[in-house]
């Protein structure tokens, strides 16, 4: 149960993932609408959205994608996700994505405690040096250093915002433990 004004973080199984499509896909489209570089063009629909969560949840079944949400009394208001590489020379890496917290919910905190849920499965997964990259203009970007991950550098016109505008991708990696 969660009491008013707290916010609880969990992981969710593949079903867990289907369970919290709408929600999900509402969190994406919010990200999406107030400007996020987050792989989504403004034009994108509903049903791209929840397209990209279905495809998720297959990953996340198969436990290729370990995927985390924060709960507040109005339901799932963030979400990130820890993709362990499956590449046999990289057993002790993986990658952070899709960091997303509503509009409505942003500066309590959140970001930084799915940040700390998502690192703390990768130690015990063994996967002790983390990377990731952000639009370089976005609040994720000092949140990332807030939290001790190094930024190696950007790389300009890696993506586009949903306006259409070019868009710079800032590399990030922490080592953990
Ligand atoms: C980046 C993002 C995930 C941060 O989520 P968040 O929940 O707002 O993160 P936090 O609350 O932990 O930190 C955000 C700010 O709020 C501040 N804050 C945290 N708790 C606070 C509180 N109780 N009162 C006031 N401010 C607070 C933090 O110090 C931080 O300040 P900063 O912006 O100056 O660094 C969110 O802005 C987002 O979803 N952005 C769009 C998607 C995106 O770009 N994601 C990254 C893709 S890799």
């Amino acid at each position: 149960m969660t009491e008013p004004g707290s916010v609880t973080i969990e992981q969710l199984d593949g079903d867990g993932v289907r369970a919290a499509l709408p929600a999900l896909a509402e969190i994406l489209r919010d990200s999406v609408a107030n400007g996020a570089s987050v792989g989504f063009m403004e034009w994108n629909t509903q049903a791209d959205f929840e397209s990209f969560w279905h495809g998720i949840a297959a990953e996340v079944a198969v436990e290729r994608v370990l995927l985390f949400v924060a709960r507040d009394e109005s339901g799932i208001v963030g979400t990130a996700q820890l993709h362990p590489v499956g590449k046999p020379n990289q057993p002790h890496r993986a990658e952070i994505a899709k960091v997303l917290v509503h509009s409505q919910a942003r500066r309590r905190g959140i970001g930084e405690a799915l940040m700390r849920a998502a690192e703390a499965a990768a130690l015990a997964l063994g996967r002790d040096l983390l990377v990731l990259d952000t639009d370089e203009g976005g609040a994720a970007r000092r949140l990332y250093s807030r939290l001790g991950w190094t930024e190696v550098g950007t790389i300009p016109r890696y993506a586009l915002m949903p306006d259409g505008r070019d868009c710079g991708s800032t590399f990030f990696y922490k080592e953990l433990g």
